[in-house]
């Protein structure tokens, strides 16, 4: 068996230990003598599962006692239209940051719903920066403010979660989500789908702060009500169990390497070297500002772009896979979640100098 380096943006890398203890009880999970995927949600097994995951995220995250965990399906997408139909409450406008492609799509899906107030928007300078957030264009009459705390396609992040007064904060941290400390209690809604720092797709992790419950816009069809899944303990109807389980086993993979205090320091180190040595070759260059930098997703570009395939096939080569761009931006993108190793992006980088020292 031979195991890459895997660079994908998500589907995304997974721990080895926890692919390997998926492995160990696939046929039969702790003497239960079936695998999980083959599981009620119902019986007593599923339901230890599912409680260790939840218990296990709230330490993680140390998420508040007034705020319910659910284990949704329908992808971070769905929750573009969960959060209007949940939280507008008879009011008829949001506000909506827009720092790039998945900030629009979430724009895009509120507008079926309510008026948008766009508070700002790094359009002009194409999405290379997060815009200050003391020039935000606030309404306090809107329902909540919206944002995304990192673009996983633009590779910007938030590095503070930003002061919007007395209004309900939602993000969608679907890419950096578990990789640094945020303080919930901040949030009225925090979702992420589970395919790049928690293992599968199939499941969206979704925090809701509970008077935000309850609510829901008058026919909305029933799956799209917090309330309902909330009620249910995510089992409304069957939930995704193989997923559910996966992803309560990288909860157990984060505790036993630190915690998020510990990911978070090593995402520090990996995101500082591979930036160091794009920033100190004239050959590569990253054109976020700085100070808006992302540590999960690292776009780069080469100073010959005809060398992207002779790139592409040497990192290949090498053991270094899914480092092409999105096709909407070009150029490489290195996607360096909480499962890459450090050594992964170490040897990246030296693939990196190798090339240029041979192709430049
Ligand atoms: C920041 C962000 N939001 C939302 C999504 C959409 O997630 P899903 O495909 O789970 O609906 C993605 C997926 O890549 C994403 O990166």
């Amino acid at each position: 068996m031979s195991r890459v380096y895997n660079f994908s943006a998500g589907p995304a890398a997974v721990p080895i230990e926890v692919l390997q203890q998926a492995q160990s009880e696939m046929l039969d999970w702790k003497g239960s003598g079936m695998s999980v995927m083959e599981m009620s949600h119902r019986g007593k097994d599923f339901i230890s599962i599912a409680e260790k995951a939840e218990a296990d995220v709230r330490e993680l995250m140390a998420i508040p006692d007034n705020y319910k965990v659910m284990f949704l399906q329908g992808g971070a997408t769905t929750q573009f239209s969960m959060v209007p139909m949940n939280l507008l409450q008879g009011k008829t406008k949001a506000c909506y940051v827009n720092t790039g492609a998945w900030s629009k799509k979430a724009i895009k899906e509120a507008k079926i719903h309510c008026d948008v107030q766009l508070s700002a928007s790094s359009e002009d300078d194409n999405f290379t920066s997060i815009p200050a957030v003391d020039s935000w264009d606030i309404d306090s009459d809107a329902a909540y403010l919206h944002y995304t705390s990192n673009e996983t396609i633009g590779g910007v992040e938030f590095q503070d979660v930003p002061d919007v007064g007395g209004l309900d904060l939602v993000a969608d941290m679907s890419s950096n989500i578990l990789s640094r400390a945020v303080d919930v209690s901040k949030f009225g809604v925090i979702y992420a789908g589970g395919q790049k720092n928690m293992g599968p797709s199939g499941i969206a992790l979704t925090i809701v702060r509970d008077d935000l419950i309850g609510n829901v816009k008058a026919g909305s069809p029933t799956m799209m009500d917090y309330k309902n899944h909330a009620d249910a303990g995510s089992m409304f109807n069957t939930p995704a169990t193989y997923s559910w389980y996966l992803m309560g086993l990288v909860f157990e993979w984060i505790k036993e390497n630190g915690g998020v205090a510990g990911i978070e320091a090593r995402n520090v180190r990996k995101a500082e070297k591979l930036y160091a040595a794009i920033d100190g070759s004239d050959f590569y260059a990253n054109p976020v500002q700085i100070s808006s930098r992302s540590r999960m997703n690292i776009p780069f570009t080469l100073a010959n772009s005809e060398l992207e395939g002779a790139f592409l096939a040497d990192s290949k080569a090498a053991g270094l896979v899914t480092l092409k761009g999105h096709r909407s931006v070009g150029g490489m993108r290195a996607s360096v979640y909480n499962a890459m190793p450090e050594e992964g992006v170490d040897a990246l980088i030296s693939m990196m100098a190798e090339f240029e020292r041979t192709k430049a």
